[in-house]
């Protein structure tokens, strides 16, 4: 699992990583997509973001995004690079099929696959989801999903935040949908993941401390209420709707 010590040491500003941030402190006005950190070596790849770092204002502030992205989610995917090395047979797989599989990851490795893979898929999620100006509702079977499961919107935007409240420590809160494609809200500890219990993760809400304390401090009820403003639902609802 991780500890303090190791995530300290994972976030250390990677050579690529903190290029990417000088650029972006220097207030260059480059598209988001050649911002994005080059690789480590290995068979992952950070993503890009996919909207500039200060999109989310005022609900998601500019410098948490910086440093979520370039060297926390950075980090993880250098992680998962280095816990593959010596593993070839495993460097074709994706992110999501690894640890939709960890029974198939050599055990020596799989503690860290289980949290830095999980971290590079959560991640990677997580910025696809938001946008600029989201929030809003979805629509289409997505929402009917939702009414069917939670009576309303609003019950479940309550369900939601009540899950986000209750994370003890680092994790997740999610929206996922089932093996019988009905939709469900849970929580994970850590980097762990709903397509590890064999679950389609929809949305996700970042619990970590480092996804909102900058701007907010402890009052993460004020994060969870912010992040519905940024919400994409067509994303949600596109993935929804995807072939199980
Ligand atoms: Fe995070």
């Amino acid at each position: 699992m991780i500890n303090r010590r190791s995530v300290l040491k994972a976030v250390a500003l990677t050579p690529a990583a903190a290029a990417t941030l000088a650029t972006r402190n220097s207030h260059a006005q480059a598209p988001a997509a050649a911002a994005a950190a080059p690789a480590p070596t290995g068979p992952h790849q950070l993503p890009p973001l996919p909207y500039p770092a200060d999109a989310l204002e005022p609900f998601i502030d500019a410098r948490t995004m910086e440093i979520h992205h370039d060297r926390h989610h950075a980090a993880y995917v250098l992680s998962l690079n280095r816990a593959l090395a010596g593993h070839p047979d495993l460097a074709s797989k994706s992110p999501e099929a690894l640890i939709s599989d960890l029974a198939a990851v050599p055990e020596s490795i799989r503690t860290a696959v289980r949290n830095h893979g999980g971290g590079h898929v959560n991640h990677s999620l997580f910025w696809q989801s938001l946008r600029r100006n989201g929030g809003t509702t979805p629509s289409g079977p997505l929402m009917e999903a939702i009414v069917k499961k939670f009576g309303t919107f609003d019950g479940f935007k309550t369900e939601f935040t009540r899950a986000s409240m209750s994370v003890f420590g680092s994790g997740w809160a999610w929206l996922s949908r089932d093996r019988n494609g009905d939709v469900l809200i849970e929580t994970t500890a850590n980097q762990d993941c709903p397509y590890m219990a064999g679950r389609l993760p929809l949305l996700g809400i970042d619990i970590w401390e480092h996804a909102y304390y900058l701007k907010y401090q402890n009052k993460r009820a004020d994060y969870v209420a912010a992040f519905f403003n940024v919400i994409h639902w067509d994303f949600v609802a596109k993935r929804f709707s995807k072939p199980a």
